[in-house]
């Protein structure tokens, strides 16, 4: 394997493989599979999960890595193809992309949306430029639209909690202070689609998934024998759900007007999970969220702190799967 882009390049069968390999590793650790094996790790957005949980994993598997945050310790890397580069920048990505590559095994990037145009956003053209400029495998760590780390990650999840694969899963909307990208959601919807469960996605008007997106995930529904729907209706949405997995997203009707994304979320508060939310799903039904999540604004400290909530849980497994990854492209 020598990309891991996003879970849709990928067959079921293919994900379960990965799936099982994960359990393998973790019931008969190998600490010397990857020794002598480098790892790079490239930052242009924060993190706490993916940045520790890709270290420790290399670790655990016998290798190392090292890791470079743009403009922090390092040169700022130019993005922008033709860019006159006299501003902060100092080093454009088509030097330091294959550069950082050739001191590694694997490389692994970081770079979430700019935020300003859907359709550009929906291209993933950053990331197909490093792509192309990666001559090494080359793992995605949350891009504009993808976060295939995560769903691996949540998939296990599923599958650990005995959540049947035609159970219902609810992806909800949930508030957040300012818009945050859709590679989660995008990337949790192909998740769930792939899997072959009911599928709702649930959130307010203005935030509906791209078209593009939600044609996507309708597909891997169809061949995974699952459906796709979504909706404005809340208690139509959560009742008979065994997962409602939150999270917080942009404008899609406002995408890049944060003024104008404010404006409509301002009446919108009620979309922070509270054990209510639950009174209709089945009854052990899971609170999922990949994290970070802000409490109290999108779900609250009486869901967080109780048993319905998994998000360490599916925080631990980014470590698992994750292990499964690199061993699949380096051992
Ligand atoms: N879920 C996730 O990717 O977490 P980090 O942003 O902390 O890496």
């Amino acid at each position: 394997m020598r990309r891991f882009l996003d879970l849709a390049d990928f067959q079921r069968d293919e994900v379960l493989d990965l799936l099982a390999l994960a359990q393998a590793l973790q019931d008969q650790p190998q600490p010397r599979a990857l020794v002598g094996k480098i790892l790079g790790l490239v930052f242009f957005n924060p993190s706490l999960r993916t940045l520790a949980s890709f270290q420790a994993g290399m670790a655990r598997l016998g290798g190392s890595s090292f890791v470079i945050t743009p403009g922090q310790g390092t040169w700022q890397l130019e993005t922008r193809m033709h860019a006159i580069m006299n501003g902060a920048a100092a080093e454009h990505i088509r030097e330091g992309i294959p550069v950082l590559a050739s001191y590694c095994d694997a490389l692994g990037v970081r770079a979430f949306a700019e935020g300003k145009n859907l359709e550009s956003d929906l291209r993933e053209n950053l990331f197909h430029m490093i792509d192309e400029l990666c001559g090494k495998p080359l793992i995605n760590l949350e891009s504009a639209i993808n976060h295939p780390c995560q769903a691996l990650a949540d998939w296990r999840t599923l599958d650990q909690l005995a959540v049947p694969t035609r159970a219902k899963f609810v992806l909800s909307w949930v508030t957040h202070p300012r818009p945050l990208p859709l590679a989660v959601p995008a990337a949790t919807l192909q998740m769930a689609a792939m899997r072959g469960m009911e599928v709702v996605v649930l959130r307010p008007e203005g935030y509906a998934l791209p078209r593009q997106i939600m044609a996507k995930a309708e597909a891997a529904a169809r061949d995974a024998g699952g459906a796709v729907s979504e909706t404005n209706d809340r208690s139509a949405a959560l009742a008979g759900a065994q997962v409602l997995y939150a999270k917080e997203w942009g404008s899609t009707a406002h995408y890049g007007d944060s003024e104008a994304d404010a404006r409509l979320r301002a009446d919108l508060s009620d979309w922070c999970v509270r054990e209510s939310w639950f009174e209709t799903c089945a009854p052990d039904a899971k609170l999922m969220h990949c994290l970070p999540v802000r409490r109290n604004v999108a779900v609250a400290d009486e869901v967080l702190d109780g048993p319905r909530a998994v998000v360490k849980r599916e925080a631990l497994n980014r470590l698992v799967v994750q292990m499964a990854v690199l061993h699949r492209m380096l051992a």
